[in-house]
């Protein structure tokens, strides 16, 4: 039903989407470890997150009788200068998945593949989300970090995060 190009972009996708959960879930490592359980917390979410994005690509090129590859997936970096730089890098990954998933979408809609369009058309709807809240984050971290009351209080609320499941 899919072309093997578009097949292949979507076995990509699924590491991508894997990547960004070792990502965020080296994130979340860095904030453990600086006490911020609640920051960590928040990071650790949204690496299960990817993971549920991964497995709705897998699902899909099953469900398309397409194979399915799955990639080696890099090592993320660990080391990160301070909390805020961790929000920026957050920011600028969620910025290169929408990308690629664009680059998915043009090439479906280059090749009439209406039914990868419209699959994908829940990835468009959450990058919107993804970045909103990553640009978000960044703007709140970057008001608090200085301040130890702000931070924990930032730090509680983001404690509060849990996993929708539903996705
Ligand atoms: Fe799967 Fe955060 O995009």
């Amino acid at each position: 039903m899919i072309s093997k190009k578009i097949a292949a972009l979507i076995n990509e996708q699924i590491a991508k989407e894997q990547y960004a959960a070792q990502y965020y879930l080296s994130m979340s490592a860095w904030f453990s470890a600086k006490d911020l359980d609640g920051i960590a917390n928040y990071f650790r979410v949204q690496s299960k997150e990817e993971l549920l994005h991964a497995d709705k690509f897998f699902d899909y090129l099953a469900d398309v009788d397409s194979e399915i590859i799955l990639n080696e997936i890099p090592k993320p970096p660990h080391k990160f200068s301070d909390a805020a730089e961790v929000f920026k890098k957050a920011l600028e990954h969620e910025k290169s998945v929408t990308k690629s998933i664009f680059n998915i979408l043009k090439n479906a809609n280059d090749e009439n593949d209406f039914a990868t369009a419209t699959f994908l058309q829940w990835f468009v709807n959450e990058q919107v989300e993804e970045e909103a809240t990553a640009s978000l984050m960044l703007a709140k971290i970057k008001m608090v970090s200085d301040n130890p009351s702000a931070l924990y209080l930032f730090d509680q609320e983001l404690g509060q995060r849990t996993l929708n499941t539903t996705i």
